[in-house]
């Protein structure tokens, strides 16, 4: 039984007043019964103390961007797995297509990541997806089975039903075109089977697979019905209350599995 988790990925947005209003706005706006849905904010790093303070007592939980594979030390402008758990972060999202795209992050920087993240006791949000040239070249599963296989390279099998995987088809992060529910159950599918034949078929019902890519509330459902989407990673919507509502109310209506 896979419960859905939805996760909120501000990036680069909403300063430390803007993230209280946000925060606050949302937290009225989570009126209903989240029926086991988990929901999950990831604010800038200066604004996730705060945002721990404002999210006691709440089921909203707390997740960073990204992190750097020590704990301390002479590496400027890097912030640490333990920082993060300081801050009160339970999640962190790896290896976004941003990272990969702009600041070069390879697989393999991003499994050590994983790692690092796993044995500092954080749940990484690791994320994966083609771009458009990829998909018209025919060669999504080829790209996606590279980056999940090499993502999890060594993540023990203690711990890989910790680890969350979104995939995110760069071609549909931002543009407003999102991948149709089979196109995305598609590779959802594509990935649990990688992660069957690296550990088990028993470890792969149970590993959670987001989906994200222009995740609105008006198409959020159809998505969420898909059998191996358990849940969405939100950019553009999540910075507004009532949209991001919306996606987990759809998420909360689909019910359990
Ligand atoms: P988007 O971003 O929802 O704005 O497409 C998703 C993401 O980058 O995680």
């Amino acid at each position: 039984m896979r419960s859905k988790v939805i996760a909120g990925n501000w990036k680069m947005n909403k300063d430390l007043g803007e993230s209280e209003k946000l925060i606050k706005d949302l937290k009225m706006s989570l009126n209903f019964d989240l029926g086991g849905t988990r929901v999950i904010i990831c604010p800038p790093y200066p604004s996730l103390a705060l945002a721990a303070k404002l999210l006691e007592g709440t089921s909203i939980e707390l997740g960073a961007q990204n992190m750097y594979t020590e704990n301390e030390g002479a590496f400027t402008g890097e912030v640490s797995p333990k920082m993060l758990k300081a801050a009160g972060c339970k999640y962190v999202i790896l290896g976004h297509s941003e990272r990969r795209q702009y600041f070069a992050e390879s697989n393999e920087f991003i499994n050590t990541k994983a790692r690092k993240a796993l044995s500092s006791g954080l749940i990484p949000i690791i994320c994966v997806g083609e771009t458009l040239e990829e998909r018209e070249k025919n060669i999504t599963d080829q790209i996606v089975s590279v980056q999940v296989k090499a993502c999890l390279k060594e993540i023990a099998a203690a711990d890989i039903e910790r680890v969350i995987v979104a995939y995110e088809p760069v071609w549909a992060i931002g543009t407003g075109k999102n991948a149709t529910p089979q196109q995305a159950q598609d590779v959802h599918r594509l990935i649990r089977k990688l992660v069957s034949q690296l550990y088990s078929i028993q470890v792969a019902d149970r590993v959670i697979i987001q989906y994200g890519g222009s995740v609105k509330p008006d198409n959020s459902a159809d998505l969420l019905h898909q059998p191996d989407i358990d849940g969405a990673l939100v950019g553009g919507a999540c910075l507004k209350a009532d949209s991001f509502a919306g996606i987990i109310r759809a998420a909360a209506s689909s019910g359990k599995k």
